[in-house]
């Protein structure tokens, strides 16, 4: 991964008026070959930066991915009072006094983990004002878990102007079973961070079981937390009085891996993707090996191609279940099967923005509820598209790599907040791809 100097906190912001201007344009047709170095996890470092809040003791992360997404928590964290040292993929946090215990509109809307701060704040500092997130494009997302989870630890909620207003009772919070009636990656984080420095047993019942979880318990026990069970439905944390500073690796993107596998896929291409590992997306490479896909592991990771593709159903679920985040680019990958595939949505309501884009590109599907019917084998044509979330707008890259012609990709943004250096990364394995900007 590429060292950065040492750098002051990048602000999104001001780069995002910039950024919106900027598009991708792809010559496809080129199969991709050769190594990607997989970057830190997005979903990992974002509540990990978070633990700060906790201790007044420095943590230091390292393996943190460059993307917009960390640079927002970084720009929240700051104006929470934490002081920041980044020199990516390294950053130091330390919270020696809390500045304002207010999570700003303006930030918390940019990107839903924000939201992640409510819990440090509360346990640690008995209160937290934090602006509920919104919905965003891919459905309503409403945050009812996090907080009826908090009140079973004891605080009161109030919701005030967009803002919940939450405080500890004045012995703090105190351990409780919440059993969730959904699953949660962000309920589950949020309770968890909570929970470590309340009195007593908290039970997480119902808890989600992605590997992020586990990352977090680990970096969370290696300050002094008493968290067990990380990784399975039913997480025990017994609260500690305080904890102290650490040194934790983030874990590697198990999305990003998943997307290059793919990538190499519809592309008949063949790539090495290094530090990383199958371990990290067990049912996602058992449905990719039904579709015709062959994995080979290799000492630092595996390689990833395509043998004779065909379609295959698939359904997003709850880890270990298929990632709702590689929804969109299996489909992508799909159209360049033979046969058809049925894919279920069952995490987000609204999660089937990309199907019009690559219909545009030539792709045969139909959505019908919660569930999209692609007719695969239609080749893809490169076409002007529009980026509407992080995985949608990998998707068109991926459809436009594989398309015949010129694709142009807008709106993304989304993609920088998600992927770091995708262009060089696809570059350096063949892609003719380049960011363009203006008109
Ligand atoms: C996290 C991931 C996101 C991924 C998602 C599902 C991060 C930063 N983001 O998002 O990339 O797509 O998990 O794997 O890790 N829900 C409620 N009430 C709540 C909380 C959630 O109804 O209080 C619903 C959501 O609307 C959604 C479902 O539960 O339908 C799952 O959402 P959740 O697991 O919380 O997603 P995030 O943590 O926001």
């Amino acid at each position: 991964m590429q060292k950065e100097a040492k750098n002051p906190i990048l602000l999104p912001k001001k780069t995002i008026k910039k950024d919106s201007m900027n598009r991708i344009r792809i010559l496809g047709g080129t199969p991709l070959n050769g190594h990607v170095n997989i970057s830190g996890a997005k979903n990992a470092a974002l509540p990990l930066l978070t633990v700060t809040l906790l201790t007044d003791e420095p943590v230091t992360l390292t393996n943190v991915p460059n993307l917009a997404d960390i640079h927002t928590l970084l720009e929240l964290l700051d104006q929470h009072g934490v002081e920041i040292d980044t020199a990516l993929p390294t950053v130091t946090l330390r919270t020696r006094t809390l500045k304002s215990n207010v999570a700003p509109y303006d930030i918390v809307r940019r990107m839903r983990a924000s939201f992640l701060v409510l819990g440090p704040l509360l346990a640690r500092h008995g209160s937290a004002v934090v602006s509920l997130p919104g919905g965003c494009a891919i459905g309503t997302r409403p945050v009812d878990i996090h907080l009826m989870g908090l009140e079973k630890l004891g605080a009161s909620i109030k919701l005030d102007g967009g803002y919940v207003h939450a405080s500890a009772p004045s012995t703090g919070l105190r351990g409780a079973d919440v059993s969730m009636p959904m699953i949660s990656v962000g309920a589950t984080e949020n309770l968890m961070l909570a929970a470590t420095l309340a009195t007593g047993t908290t039970r997480l019942i119902n808890a989600a079981r992605e590997p992020e979880i586990i990352d977090l318990a680990k970096c969370l026990n290696a300050m002094g937390a008493k968290i067990e069970h990380a990784g399975t439905d039913t997480i025990i944390i017994e609260g500690v009085d305080s904890l102290h500073g650490v040194t934790h690796a983030v874990q590697p993107d198990r999305i990003e891996t998943g997307t290059y596998a793919m990538a190499a896929a519809i592309t008949r291409g063949e790539l090495i993707l290094d530090n990383t590992s199958l371990d990290l997306i067990p049912t996602v490479t058992s449905i990719l090996e039904q579709a015709g896909m062959i994995f080979t592991p290799t000492e630092n990771g595996f390689s990833a191609r395509a043998g004779n593709l065909k379609g295959v159903d698939m359904m997003t679920e709850p880890f270990p279940g298929f990632s709702t985040d590689l929804q969109a680019q299996f489909m992508a990958l799909m159209t360049s099967a033979t046969g058809a595939s049925m894919i279920t949505e069952t995490i987000f309501e609204n999660r089937f923005m990309h199907v019009p884009e690559l219909c545009r590109m030539g792709a045969n599907i139909t959505v019908h509820g919660s569930s999209a019917l692609v007719r695969c084998g239609t080749p893809l044509k490169g076409a002007p598209v529009m980026a509407t979330d992080i995985r949608a707008s990998v998707s068109l890259v991926m459809a436009g790599l594989a398309a015949e012609g010129e694709t142009i990709i807008d709106r993304i943004y989304h993609l920088d907040r998600g992927y770091e250096s995708v262009e060089n990364k696809l570059r350096q394995c063949g892609a003719h791809i380049e960011r363009i900007t203006g008109d």
